[in-house]
């Protein structure tokens, strides 16, 4: 049964009635370009094949009912919610994250209540965007229950980066988590056996070919069962030490820094603001050095990229974790041509670039480097770029 297939059937015997349609929305792994989002810059994600469905079929009286199916086959409901009366605050734990949504498409105009059935196989609290799946889902439906598809012909239809922008500000405003653009776009704009190539500040992207596979490699994720939060301040903590360093440089944002510059600008900061400065100028260029290197067909050689990035992030940005370390090194240790965190960090999921013949070293190097320190068995799979979110019927 897919998760659409299983959205639709638990919508059916809650509601007892058959759906309007089923939308769906996958997770995402970033290639490279972490933590540069919020800073204007450049980010390389693809999406995973698993996915958020949600089936979705209007109500008369304004009220957003939202039942989930958990693994065990049990379904969970939100408090049924007037979208009128939705406001930041109100609606506690997961239930925010569709409510959100619902929030923020109010505002164009877009008010019809409705009843929603989630199900899904993105890893929850992995660092792979299930939350944003799910709110980037949520919004489709809601937008399909009112007509409007992001593929539709109408002068109305919104883009799918319009989309983005609203699922990020349900997320910032609403949610309370100041996110940046990376995971809802990659959501809902990512292609099959492509990596999107985003430059976030002028909202120009580029689908890249991305065949681990024609090169005899893989990515590998790591899924660490750390979990990770992006509303309890770590991550809030970075991002306003960026804005701080722009504002001191007198510069719109850290993107407006050239790598060449580094050194001369690094000296104009505080010393606490510098590691931050040192990763997102250095991020950025990583990513268009990996770009490069996918254009000219050398899918093999940006391995360095990646390690580069997560010792950046570790040492610099300083967002990686215990398990992140182990997962990398363990990694590198048996064969891996690069290795990084992927995500906000504090825990989540790391990649790894892996030669096809030594996936099961590479695996085992993980579970002995994590049962040796007691950590839990991490979960791992291999990761090919699928499509992006749509209406699944
Ligand atoms: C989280 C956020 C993104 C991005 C990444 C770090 O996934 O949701 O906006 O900032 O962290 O690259």
């Amino acid at each position: 049964m897919t998760t659409a297939d299983r959205a639709a059937a638990a919508f059916q015997q809650v509601y007892d009635r058959a759906p309007t349609g089923i939308w769906s929305a996958p997770g995402r792994v970033n290639l490279i370009g972490e933590h540069t989002d919020y800073n204007d810059g450049f980010v390389l994600p693809f999406a995973l094949p698993y996915r958020i469905a949600v089936a979705a079929a209007p109500r008369e009286d304004g009220v957003l009912a939202v039942g989930t199916l958990g693994v065990d086959g049990n379904v969970q409901h939100a408090d049924p919610f007037p979208i009128a009366d939705l406001e930041p605050g109100v609606v506690p734990g997961w239930a925010a994250y569709p409510s959100g949504v619902a929030w923020v498409l109010r505002s164009q105009g877009i008010t019809g209540g409705a009843d929603l059935m989630v199900a899904g196989d993105v890893p929850a609290g992995a660092g792979l965007s299930s939350s944003h799946a799910l709110e980037c889902a949520v919004a489709l439906a809601l937008l399909g229950l009112a007509g409007l598809s992001p593929d539709g012909d109408e002068a109305s239809s919104p883009t799918r980066q319009e989309i983005a922008r609203w699922v990020q500000r349900s997320e910032n405003d609403f949610v309370g988590a100041p996110t940046g653009l990376l995971d809802q776009t990659a959501s809902l704009c990512c292609v099959e056996a492509h990596a999107l190539f985003l430059d976030v500040r002028s909202g120009k992207s580029e689908q890249v070919h991305f065949d681990a596979a024609a090169a005899g490699l893989e990515v590998l994720v790591v899924d660490t069962r750390a979990s990770h939060s992006h509303t309890d301040g770590g991550y809030g903590a970075r991002r306003a030490g960026c804005e701080r360093a722009a504002e001191i440089l007198g510069v719109p944002a850290l993107r407006d820094v050239e790598v060449t510059e580094l050194t001369e600008t690094l000296a104009r900061l505080p010393e606490d603001l510098r590691p931050l400065v040192r990763h997102v100028v250095t991020e950025n260029d990583r990513v268009l050095q990996t770009v490069d290197l996918l254009h000219a067909n050398r899918l093999g050689d940006i391995g360095p990229l990646l390690s580069a990035s997560h010792a950046s992030l570790r040492d610099d940005y300083r967002v990686s974790c215990l398990e992140l370390d182990v997962a990398v090194d363990a990694a590198m240790a048996a064969g891996a041509l690069g290795a990084r965190m992927v995500g906000g960090g504090f825990g989540g999921s790391a990649i790894a670039l892996v030669p096809v013949g030594l996936h099961s070293d590479v695996e085992k190097s993980v579970f002995a480097a994590f049962a040796e320190r007691s950590l839990p068995k991490p979960r791992l799979f291999t990761a090919v770029p699928s499509k992006g979110a749509g209406q699944d019927r």
